[in-house]
């Protein structure tokens, strides 16, 4: 009997483990790469369970690039809404857009190529080669991070340039080169299903006489990660300006975030405001004038965490007494509250909308 000193017993646990614990997972029935595209889009912000029903609504309401081309950015906003960062709602129609344009509809089998799509990066990019084409390209996200550090035992924090670089690395040595697409989805599985961030089943692992750092007990400091930089907290004192039966909004037009979503009126501040001094503030003054208005009602607190920032916010909801208009700006115009719920809002204000 010949050993076969290529075969890589890591890659080959890997893929026995996924062949038997494997998800059905609705795009793994037929990867097209804008099946591919769009499942890992949309995994990017939420957890398998949560990503389903919005793959399935996004699958059934554009089949295709082409009919995701054909979307209005608003629609395509709408649909992710409830996901965050809608930058990458944004990007998706981009990206739609331009595979109709430039490829006439089929993805580039190229990763550089992929990599030059609005909104597609390294990851994304080897998703789609590897998934979709069998493209040798290593995919590294977190679970890929997590299984890496802890069969490797690497020390260096996965947060920074030089651990990504490391680890992108290390991903790519690792690869299976005949079935990368598997390999990849075997190995994002496997971290998400057993070596999971916290108690990982090292125990009934069959990886365990492979693990390092198993072997040394630092499973449970694997990965290492840099301490981050202390987010900016910002204030959003929100004015829900009512009248009879009608309510101001705003369409967010300056770059920045909830780029092209709607919201309330508001007073933004460093630091926290009393309702008093909302309502002194040269907005609020700006915006009412003279008018005369009652505060029906203060919300409670709401916090929401950017990736940058903190947002804390209330809601002061105002009536204004005598039948008004106030001066229709470019941004802010009047809605009547049935028709609220066409308009696509950051998940704060969906939040403070379902309250
Ligand atoms: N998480 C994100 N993408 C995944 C994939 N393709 N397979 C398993 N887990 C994932
Ligand atoms: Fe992960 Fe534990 Fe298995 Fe190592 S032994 S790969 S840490 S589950």
């Amino acid at each position: 009997m010949t050993l076969d000193y290529d075969m890589n017993i890591l890659q080959e646990i890997l893929l026995e483990w996924f062949a038997k614990n494997r998800r059905d997972l609705p795009w793994r029935h037929h990867p097209s790469p804008y099946q591919v595209w769009i499942s890992e889009v949309i995994l990017q912000q939420t957890r398998v369970s949560q990503g389903m029903d919005y793959y399935h609504r996004f699958i059934e309401r554009w089949p295709t690039v082409e009919a995701l081309a054909g979307a209005s950015e608003e629609e395509v906003l709408k649909m992710w809404q409830g996901l965050g960062y809608y930058s990458r709602a944004r990007n998706l129609h981009h990206c739609a857009q331009q595979v109709v344009a430039e490829y006439g509809g089929q993805f580039p089998a190229d990763f550089e190529k992929l990599k030059r799509l609005k909104g597609v990066g390294d990851y994304t990019a080897a998703a789609i080669a590897s998934i979709a084409f069998n493209l040798p390209h290593a995919v590294v996200d977190g679970n890929v991070y997590r299984v890496l550090s802890r069969l490797f035992d690497v020390d260096t924090p996965i947060n920074n340039k030089e651990g990504q670089a490391f680890f992108a690395r290390l991903a790519d040595e690792q690869l299976n080169r005949e079935q990368p697409g598997l390999h990849n989805q075997a190995l994002m599985e496997f971290g998400a299903l057993h070596c999971m961030p916290k108690s990982p089943n090292c125990l009934q692992c069959p990886l365990q006489a492979q693990c390092l750092a198993f072997a040394r007990q630092t499973v449970a400091e694997r990965p290492v990660k840099l301490a981050k930089t202390k987010v900016k907290t910002c204030y959003l004192n929100y004015l829900v300006l009512r009248g009879e039966d009608r309510l101001c909004l705003r369409k967010r037009s300056d770059k920045g975030i909830w780029h092209h979503l709607y919201d309330f009126p508001c007073v933004e501040s460093e630091t926290p405001l009393t309702v008093e001094a909302v309502l002194a503030s040269e907005y609020f003054v700006q915006l009412i004038g003279n008018k005369s208005f009652t505060v029906l009602k203060v919300s409670p607190i709401y916090t929401h965490k950017l990736t940058h920032r903190t947002l804390v916010a209330q809601f002061i909801e105002i009536k204004l007494e005598q039948e008004w208009l106030p001066i229709e700006t470019k941004d802010i115009f009047l809605t009547r509250e049935k028709d609220l719920a066409q308009y696509p809002v950051p998940r704060l204000i969906d939040l403070y909308l379902n309250t």
